[in-house]
C-alpha cells in the first residue's frame, strides 16, 4: 500500500517518521514517555496538567526537560474550556499553557473540547499546526471548516474518556471534511483500540492517515505508572475493559477490578438525576471529575489503588516494552 497524501501531510505536520502518536494521558504522560516516543520515530503529546500537577514540573521547565531528552519535535494538548465564570480559572491556565508552549517553539497543538477557532488563529500566526479532538462526524466537519490542520477522531474502543462511535463510522466524514477544509490531503487520526501493526494497517485502509495510541504506551518501560497497572494492561482482554460513568461523570474505559465494580459501574442517586438535567449537569460533572482526578493521582503511584484507565486495544499488548520496540512493532518501514 503506497503512502497516502494525507499520511504524508501528517508526517510533515508532526515531523514524525512513523504515523503513530502517543496521546495526552492523565495519568501516564510523564515527560520521559513523551520524549521517548518522539525519539523512537513516533510523536509524543504532552498533557499539561499531568506534567505539572502529577509529575511536579513547572510547565516551561517540563517542556525544556523534554527538549533535553530529544531533539525530535513533540506536541502539547490544550483543553478549551467554556467562557463561563465557573471555568474562568482553568481557561486562563490553559491560555498560559498555550502561550508558553508556542514560546518554547512547540509546533503542534492538539486541542480538546470546545471550539478551536481562536487557537487556530493564534497558533497559525506563530507557525504551529492545530489538530482537534472530535467524537462525531458533525463536529469533525465543523472543526475542519474552522481551519484546523487535522483531526483526531475518538472512537468507542479508546482508553480514557471514551467516544461512542466505531472507528469505521467516524472516518466516513473524510469526504465532507475535505470539502469543508478545501484540502484533499486532510489528516485524520484514529484514536482508540490501536496497539498492533494489524490495527494500524486496518486504520490506514479505512481512510485514516495515522493513529493516536494511549494504552499501548502505558505498558512501556519509560511510562511512570505502577508495575501493577502495566501488568494489568498486559494481562487484560478486551472484555475486561468496561465503561463506567461513576468516576468522572462522563463515560470512561477502565479495567474491571473489584474497586471499579464496587457499587456498580453507573453513578447512583443523586448524580444520575443531576447528570440528566442541564442546570445541574456541569455541577455534578465538576464534582465527580475532582474525585476522579484524585483517584487517578493515587492509581498512578499506588499499586493498591486500581482505577486503571485502558482501552480495548489491551488485547494486542503482550508485554512491557521500550517505546522504541513499540514503534518498531508497528512495522512502518515495511508498509511504506
Ligand atoms: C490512562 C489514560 C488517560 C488519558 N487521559 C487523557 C487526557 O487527559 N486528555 C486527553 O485528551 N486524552 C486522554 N486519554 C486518551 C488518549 O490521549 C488517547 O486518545 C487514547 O488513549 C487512545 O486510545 P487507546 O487507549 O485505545 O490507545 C487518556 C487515555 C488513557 C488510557
Amino acid at each position: 500500500m503506497s503512502m497516502s497524501a494525507h499520511t504524508k501531510r501528517l508526517l510533515k505536520d508532526t515531523g514524525a517518521r512513523v504515523p503513530v502518536l502517543c496521546g495526552p494521558m492523565y495519568p501516564g504522560s510523564n515527560p520521559e514517555l513523551v520524549a521517548a516516543v518522539s525519539e523512537a520515530g513516533g510523536f509524543g503529546v504532552v498533557q499539561p496538567i499531568a506534567l505539572t500537577r502529577l509529575y511536579g514540573w513547572d510547565f516551561r521547565e517540563g517542556l525544556r526537560h523534554i527538549k533535553s531528552l530529544t531533539d525530535k519535535p513533540f506536541g502539547v494538548n490544550i483543553t478549551i474550556l467554556p467562557n463561563s465564570a465557573a471555568a474562568a480559572k482553568y481557561r486562563k491556565i490553559n491560555e498560559e499553557f498555550l502561550d508558553v508552549a508556542l514560546d518554547e517553539d512547540v509546533k503542534f497543538i492538539l486541542t480538546s473540547l470546545g471550539k478551536p477557532d481562536d487557537i487556530v488563529k493564534i497558533a497559525h500566526e506563530r507557525g504551529a499546526k492545530v489538530y482537534h479532538d472530535v467524537h462525531n462526524e458533525k463536529l469533525a466537519v465543523r472543526a475542519a471548516g474552522a481551519g484546523v490542520d487535522g483531526l483526531n477522531l475518538l472512537n468507542d474502543r479508546m482508553g480514557g474518556q471514551t467516544g461512542s462511535l466505531p472507528a469505521s463510522q467516524i472516518v466516513k466524514c473524510r469526504e465532507e471534511v475535505e470539502r469543508a477544509s478545501g484540502r484533499d490531503d486532510f489528516p485524520l487520526l484514529c484514536a482508540g483500540g490501536v496497539s498492533t501493526a494489524g490495527n494500524l494497517q486496518e486504520a490506514l485502509e479505512a481512510g485514516y492517515s495515522g493513529v493516536q495510541c494511549g494504552t499501548r504506551f502505558l505498558a512501556t518501560q519509560e511510562c511512570k505508572i505502577t508495575d501493577a497497572y502495566k501488568e494489568a494492561i498486559v494481562g487484560a482482554d478486551a472484555d475486561d475493559v468496561v465503561l463506567t460513568n461513576k468516576l468522572a461523570g462522563t463515560f470512561s474505559s477502565v479495567i474491571r477490578t473489584p474497586q471499579v465494580e464496587e457499587g456498580g459501574l453507573r453513578v447512583g442517586f443523586p448524580f444520575n438525576h443531576m447528570l440528566k438535567h442541564p442546570w445541574t449537569k456541569s455541577l455534578a460533572r465538576m464534582y465527580l471529575l475532582k474525585g476522579a482526578i484524585e483517584k487517578y493521582d493515587q492509581a498512578a503511584f499506588d499499586p493498591d489503588v486500581q482505577y486503571w484507565q485502558a482501552g480495548k486495544g489491551v488485547d494486542g499488548i503482550e508485554g512491557v516494552l521500550s517505546c522504541q520496540e513499540v514503534i518498531d512493532q508497528f512495522g512502518w518501514e515495511s508498509k511504506k
